[in-house]
């Protein structure tokens, strides 16, 4: 009897091990499974992206435009007050995704720009061309001054690229447009659209940065401020333009105020209706740019002929 309990028992305990056993194993087979199909999905859907020159999208997107965005509203300009930045994120998105990277319209962002958009204190826009780094070290150490990239808009969208495609996900993290490969492409029609309306909402006195070192000319008709922002400012609103002539210290003078391509600006400007004043190495600039070069002469305090009588 007891030997016949003991041998019931053995067999019960045999049974439930083998009911584990075959549980775990098809557990196993269930994960190796998903785990291969959902690599075989991925392996199909990489392919059907399209590929462009430009970089893809910039990687957390949307971390990205949501932290600059929350830094903007919240720590660097309190007083925009009621920005929703998750709407400023998901109409961007749905600017772009899943759709056709060469068919962007500015339709397709004007939710955007009309969340995204707030008013610029009168004399304070600063435009520039090909001084990038300069204008924005002058905005930093000057707070009087605003360029396009200090607004929340171009805040939250410099140096970061994006585009969709028509296959899932709907962003393309790979490759996007080059301009030269379609003008319509989401960068493109985004830097177009926030530069017209960093122009229209301009007043009072603006000024303008150019690159006195560039052999082609320091104003170019192709640039943006070319192109867009100069035929934005309103004859109503905006009084004059002061545009600062900026040669790299040491480098090359290729032009100055006098030179041809600033005729050319100041001309278009003057039909226009606005007061124009050109300055040479607008010294309050030229200041920064001795920062890094400090022994240079044009950088000294005094004149040559002051510190040799
Ligand atoms: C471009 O988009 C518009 C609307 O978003 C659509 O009507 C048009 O058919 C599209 N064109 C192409 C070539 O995809
Ligand atoms: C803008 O500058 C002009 C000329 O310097 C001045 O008359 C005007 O008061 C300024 N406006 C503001 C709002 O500071
Ligand atoms: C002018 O343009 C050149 C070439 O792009 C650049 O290296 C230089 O830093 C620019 N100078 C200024 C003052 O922005």
């Amino acid at each position: 009897m007891p030997f016949q309990q003991g041998s019931a028992r053995t067999r019960q305990r045999t049974v439930l091990l083998v009911g584990i056993v075959v549980l775990l194993a098809a557990l196993v087979l269930a994960v190796v499974l998903a785990s291969v199909l959902t690599h075989g999905e991925r392996g199909e859907v990489a392919p059907k992206m399209l590929k462009w020159k430009d970089r893809g999208t910039t990687k957390n997107l949307q971390e990205v435009i949501l932290g600059r965005c929350y830094s903007y509203v919240m720590a660097r300009y309190p007083e925009l007050g009621d920005k929703d930045c998750l709407k400023i994120w998901e109409s961007l998105k749905h600017a772009f995704i899943y759709k056709d990277p060469c068919n962007i319209t500015s339709e397709d962002y004007q939710p955007l720009m009309e969340l995204a958009s707030h008013p610029i204190p009168c004399n304070k826009s600063l435009f520039w061309s090909k001084t990038n780094d300069l204008a924005h070290r002058y905005t930093k150490s000057n707070q009087n001054f605003l360029t396009l990239e200090d607004t929340l808009l171009g805040y939250m969208a410099d140096r970061v690229s994006w585009c969709g495609d028509p296959s899932a996900p709907g962003i393309n993290y790979e490759s996007c447009p080059k301009r030269s490969e379609c003008e319509s492409n989401p960068s493109s029609v985004f830097w177009k659209m926030a530069s017209k309306m960093f122009a229209e909402a301009a007043c009072g006195v603006v000024q303008v940065m150019l690159n006195g070192s560039i052999e082609a000319g320091a104003f170019r008709s192709s640039s943006i401020f070319g192109s867009i922002e100069i035929f934005n400012l309103n004859p109503d609103k905006v009084s004059a333009v002061h545009i600062w002539v900026m040669h790299d210290i040491g480098g090359p003078q290729s032009e100055s105020c006098s030179g041809h391509s600033i005729k050319r600006l100041t001309s278009i400007l003057e039909e226009r209706n606005f007061k124009i004043t050109c300055e040479d190495n607008y010294r309050p600039v030229q200041l920064l740019q001795c920062v890094y070069n400090p022994d240079h002469t044009d950088c000294r305090l005094c004149t040559n002929t002051m510190a040799n009588p």
